[in-house]
């Protein structure tokens, strides 16, 4: 039994993939380690596993279709108190679908009408997987939220090898395992948002021709290298406790998506956040601000443009506990000595050679103009963004951001309150015209 399996409910969804057998393994697994598992089935899967090995595994009834299925598995029913869809394997058909919003199918209306964690472990022939269609899709899906198991590299049933093969059963169960835990840097086998995968995405004008000519400008980060840090910092205090603070990574993983969309070629260094990494994207993850600031390093000289959207811990504590600190008799309390942490942007705004286009962002409660034009000349930036952050409905952890740009000659923009992809789409448009220039 594993913990975080306890009193879950799981909806297993098996599509019409020859890697349907596989998921006959990860349904034992599931309900082994604790969960209530329901299968729900597409047509084509029944073809190549039985309904009864399934509800044997299961021990529920397993449904097909919408209509002929019992009231209490109704798409309705199964979705209303899921703690997770795990759609494994989905066929790049049942992917499309998911993106589209049909609900021809159970499964289909199920994840539609659920509101839950849902997990997609792709399953296809390579060259569907790597597809412009496909991978549109899956952006899709990841952009909504969910969890993209990329496939695997080996022979596939259509007799051709090269990526589309699905994860094996136990890393699957595990990647479920560390979602649960909603500890995304422990994923052990995951490479969500295909970070591995880079080079075999389609080109990114070429999906920005595609897809994104009305939501964004063409190519307008064609060309460029894009280095972002987003989420926060972890700083230890001793092996059980940390100071951190409130950044959720939505603003910077925001920027680093949109920067791909618009056809630049973008790094993001990210503290640990419970969010995907888009796609295209190539993700360095990190804990502490001298972390942060050793990869930083690493990739700043191959950068045309680095975007500072971590909200980087200004201390650390002078040195972490090796052990557990305990509280003791007669003392009230305990004293921490903290050191300044390195201001990474800063390292970079004020190099000599390899200096990047730099902009960074001013989270402030008050004189909030004043601070803001204050970081431009203390951190050497040729852009700075003021958001907020004393207003909980934008900034920090909020989907939304509402900020103003200034640059070394004063106000150069005000964005109002929008979601904070609209928001990266403007800021963005700004950075690299400027960056052009
Ligand atoms: O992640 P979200 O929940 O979506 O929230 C978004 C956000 C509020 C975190 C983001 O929009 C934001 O404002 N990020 C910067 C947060 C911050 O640390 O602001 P600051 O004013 O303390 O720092 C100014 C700049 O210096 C920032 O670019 C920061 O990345 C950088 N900095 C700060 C300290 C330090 N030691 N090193 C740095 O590089």
């Amino acid at each position: 039994m594993d913990t975080q399996l306890k009193n879950r409910k799981i909806v297993l969804g098996v599509t019409g993939g020859i890697a349907a057998y596989k998921a006959c393994t990860l349904c034992r697994l599931l309900v082994k380690g604790g969960a209530q598992v329901y299968v729900v089935m597409t047509e084509s899967a029944t073809k190549l596993v039985g309904k009864e090995t399934f509800e044997a595994l299961s021990g529920h009834s397993v449904s097909v279709n919408i209509f002929e299925d019992s009231k209490d598995i109704s798409h309705i029913a199964l979705s209303n108190d899921a703690d997770m869809i795990v759609v494994a394997p989905a066929t790049a058909n049942s992917i499309a679908k998911f993106a589209h919003g049909f609900a021809d199918n159970m499964l289909c209306a199920v994840m539609l009408a659920a509101n839950c964690k849902k997990v997609i472990a792709p399953a296809m022939n390579t060259n569907m997987y790597h597809n412009v269609a496909t991978q549109e899709n899956l952006q899709l899906l990841a952009l909504r939220g969910m969890y993209i198991l990329s496939p695997d590299s080996g022979d596939l049933a259509c007799g051709t090898s090269g990526d589309g093969r699905m994860k094996e059963p136990e890393e699957i169960y595990e990647d479920i395992l560390a979602i649960f835990s909603q500890d995304l840097e422990k994923l052990p086998h995951t490479k969500i948002g295909i970070e591995n995968h880079q080079e075999k995405l389609p080109a990114p004008q070429q999906i920005l021709e595609l897809t994104q000519t009305k939501l964004l400008p063409k190519s307008f980060g064609a060309g460029f290298n894009v280095l972002i840090t987003a989420g926060p910092t972890i700083e230890e205090i001793d092996p059980v406790r940390y100071i951190t603070n409130h950044s959720s990574g939505k603003m910077g993983y925001a920027l680093a998506h949109m920067a791909q969309l618009m056809g630049a070629n973008v790094t993001l260094i990210s503290g640990p956040v419970n969010l995907n990494v888009p796609l295209g994207v190539k993700r360095i993850s990190v804990r502490s601000a001298v972390e942060m600031l050793n990869a930083v390093e690493s990739y700043v000289n191959e950068a045309d443009i680095f975007i500072g959207c971590a909200a980087v811990g200004d201390f650390r504590v002078e040195s972490i506990n090796k052990n557990k600190i305990k509280k003791k008799d007669g003392e009230e309390g305990l004293t921490l000595k903290l050191v300044q942490n390195p201001d990474i942007i800063a390292t970079v705004g004020n190099r000599e050679a390899n200096r990047p286009f730099t902009v960074g962002f001013a989270a402030e409660t008050d004189n909030l103009e004043e601070n803001a034009k204050k970081k431009i000349v203390k951190k050497g930036l040729d852009m700075v963004i003021l958001n907020d952050v004393s207003n909980k409905s934008i900034g920090f952890n909020s989907d939304d951001n509402e900020v103003s740009v200034y640059d070394k000659d004063g106000l150069v923009a005000h964005i109002e309150k929008q979601n904070k992809q609209v928001v990266a789409t403007s800021l963005l448009e700004l950075i690299f015209n400027a960056a052009k220039k």
